[in-house]
C-alpha cells in the first residue's frame, strides 16, 4: 500500500531559532498521533539540517533537505552534495521544485542527473513538478506534466521507482492563496498515474505516492486528500504554522 505523505517545505524560511521551536512544537503535538501509513516530513533550510535531525531523533518526523546538487564533489560553490546530506542523516530530497526551476535555472536534463545522483546515493527523490497559469489556459497542461515526468524520470529503470515521490504543483496556485480543486487534483493525479501505468506498470503506478501541493490549508486540506490519487501534500505557508501544519497533517 501507498504511503500518505505530508510534507513541510520551509524555504527560506526559519532561523536556528525558529526552527527549534517549530519542530518541538511538532514533536509535542504529534506524540499521540497514530502514523499507521502516514509520514510526516519537514524541509529546513541546509544551515539547519543537522540540528533539526538531531531534534527530530526519537520521534517519527523526517528531516528532508529542500534540494541538492548532482555532483559528487568539487568546484560548485554555494553547493551541497548528496553524500553531505546522507552523513547528517539525511535520506530524502525535495527536487525541481518550481522556485528551483524558475530562479535557478533547473531544467528537466539537470533535474533527471539530481534524481540518478540521489537514486545512486539511496535516497528517496521528492520529484516535484507541474504546469503553468498560461500553460492551464491554454489547455497543454496535461502535455506539460507528461513533458516534465519523461525528462525527469522515465529513463529510469522500475526498480528505482521505490525510491521516488511524486509532488504535482500546479505554479498558479503554489503561494498564490489559489488552490488547484479537488476535482482538478484528482483529475491530474488520475492521468500522472496513468502515464506511469503505460509506461512500466500497474502495480509500480499504483505503489507510487502522489502529493498535491499549491496552498493547501487546514480548510481545505481534508478534501483534497479524501481524492483516491492524492496520497498527501507538500505544504509551504501553511508549514510555518505548528497550528495549521498539525491540522493539515490530521486531514489525512
Ligand atoms: P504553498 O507552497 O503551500 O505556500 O502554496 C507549496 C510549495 O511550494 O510546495
Amino acid at each position: 500500500m501507498r504511503a500518505k505523505i505530508v510534507a513541510g517545505n520551509w524555504k527560506m524560511n526559519n532561523n536556528k531559532d525558529e526552527s527549534k521551536t517549530l519542530i518541538n512544537e511538532l514533536k509535542n503535538s504529534l506524540k499521540d498521533f497514530s502514523f499507521n501509513n502516514t509520514r510526516v516530513l519537514v524541509a529546513p533550510t541546509f544551515v539547519n539540517l543537522s540540528s533539526l535531525v538531531k531534534r527530530a531523533n526519537k520521534s517519527k518526523i523526517e528531516v528532508v533537505a529542500q534540494n541538492m546538487h548532482q555532483a559528487k564533489n568539487g568546484a560548485f560553490t554555494g553547493e551541497i552534495s548528496a553524500d553531505m546530506l546522507k552523513n547528517i542523516g539525511i535520506k530524502s530530497v525535495i527536487l525541481g521544485h518550481s522556485e528551483r526551476r524558475s530562479y535557478f535555472g533547473e531544467t528537466d536534463a539537470i533535474l533527471s542527473e539530481k534524481v540518478n545522483t540521489t537514486l545512486k546515493n539511496n535516497m528517496e527523490a521528492i520529484f516535484c513538478f507541474g504546469e503553468l497559469l498560461e500553460d492551464r489556459s491554454s489547455e497543454n497542461h496535461f502535455k506539460v506534466v507528461e513533458s516534465q515526468l519523461k525528462n525527469g524520470l522515465f529513463h529510469l529503470e522500475a526498480s528505482a521507482w521505490k525510491n521516488i515521490v511524486l509532488a504535482y504543483e500546479p505554479v498558479w496556485a503554489i503561494g498564490t492563496g489559489e488552490t488547484a480543486s479537488p476535482q482538478q487534483a484528482q483529475e491530474m493525479h488520475a492521468f500522472i498515474r496513468a502515464i506511469i501505468k503505460e509506461k512500466y506498470n500497474e502495480t509500480l503506478a499504483n505503489n507510487v505516492s502522489i502529493l498535491y501541493g499549491g496552498s493547501v490549508k487546514p480548510s481545505n486540506a481534508e478534501e483534497i486528500f479524501s481524492k483516491p490519487d492524492v496520497d498527501g501534500g507538500l505544504i509551504g505557508g501553511a508549514a510555518l504554522n505548528a497550528q495549521d501544519f498539525i491540522a493539515i497533517i490530521k486531514a489525512i
